[in-house]
């Protein structure tokens, strides 16, 4: 009724102009949004007076509701007009913010890309040699980017994936904090005493293979026997401190490695010793039998001697003959066969 009274209100002009407005959606919004406005005017003025001017304060709470009502379809009419009145606006911005979002995927995608690049040639660097990588190269690559943030000189990193076989820990590069392998096990071969130690453990692949090493030593009528092998972070300081303690900082960083560096901690790593050799390490043990059988023969089962004579430089360590480390059969045979450390074979020296 009420837009009715309205709509008769109107002259010819105005009814011309709605008639335009009701082409399109919008125009149509825009006159429910006037008849509205006149509506509430209209209660405003005829009906408040007549409730509140004569005492029918009963109908108070009506008249809220339907006033509510009112300024509620107003409000939307007026929001759906502005909106579409917006529309172009708002689009242009969120098209502009898309467009920043796709230049900055662009520029991702640019970085990544080169990133990637960074990360295809020191694979192709590495697998040049077609080593089972496990990871390296993105060590490698992540080496640089520490160095090179850091800015202060130091070269200590922490290896992204400390799980791979042929994973390099070293002065330069540290095990991540809290590690430990997950798939420890004691192998089947002969220890110089008999009780549990956690350093009897290595990793199950590598205990295998160490399995595999003593029973073709033994055909070959050598006995080994395996002396110590994974290292918790914690026995590893103590074993350190000792040797700082006994011989001095000097001696002691050429055999000994600082918590958190140790080869030791990967569980890949395995100290073979000898009864000739009276179950110690020492330099010696390579005039044994034994020292010299391990040394023609480790690669063979997946192992090589980490720290070799004359490569100190290099390695960081004294040559210890005695220290296996587990890389696979692969990358072991490669290894010996170029005389290699594992930093030479994967690019990490000089
Ligand atoms: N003997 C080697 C370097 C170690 O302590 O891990
Ligand atoms: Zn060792």
């Amino acid at each position: 009724m009420v837009c009715g009274l309205i709509l008769t209100e109107v002259n010819t002009e105005t009814n011309a102009s709605i008639a335009l407005l009701l082409r399109d959606k919008q125009g149509v919004l825009k006159v429910f949004f006037y008849i509205i406005l006149v509506s509430l005017i209209f209660f405003h003025v005829i009906v408040v007076r007549k409730l509140f001017y004569e005492r029918i304060f009963y109908m108070k709470h009506l008249y809220n509701i339907v006033l509510l009502f009112l300024l509620l379809i107003a409000a939307g009419c007026s929001g759906v007009t502005n909106e579409n009145n917006s529309v172009s606006t708002s689009s242009d911005s969120s098209s502009q913010q898309e467009n920043a979002d796709h230049e900055k995927g662009s520029d991702d995608k640019k970085e990544n890309g080169n990133s990637s690049e960074q990360v295809e040639q020191k694979e192709t660097d590495s697998s040049q040699k077609d080593s089972p990588n496990d990871g390296q190269t993105d060590d490698k690559t992540k080496d640089k980017k520490s160095e090179s943030a850091s800015g202060d000189g130091s070269q200590l990193v922490t290896v992204e994936d400390p799980h791979a076989i042929t994973v390099v820990v070293n002065k330069n590069r540290k095990l991540p904090k809290g590690f430990e392998p997950k798939d420890l096990t004691v192998p089947e071969v002969p220890f110089p005493f008999d009780e549990f130690h956690q350093k009897k453990q290595l990793r199950l692949e590598a205990a295998e293979a160490l399995e595999e090493l003593f029973r073709g030593a033994k055909q070959d009528g050598v006995e080994l026997v395996a002396a110590s092998g994974y290292r918790s972070y914690d026995r590893q300081k103590q074993i350190y401190q000792n040797n700082v303690r006994q011989n001095g900082e000097e001696h002691a960083n050429q055999f000994s490695a600082k918590p958190g560096t140790s080869e030791h901690q990967t569980g890949l790593a395995m100290d073979v010793t000898s009864a000739a050799a009276a179950f110690k390490l020492q330099q010696s043990f390579i005039e044994t039998e034994e020292g010299k059988w391990l040394e023609d023969h480790a690669h063979e089962y997946g192992f090589i001697i980490r720290y070799p004579e004359g490569k100190s430089d290099i390695t960081g360590y004294a040559y210890e003959p005695w220290h296996l480390r587990y890389v696979g059969k692969e990358t072991a045979t490669e290894i010996h066969q170029e005389q290699e450390t594992l930093e030479e074979f994967f690019g990490l020296y000089p």
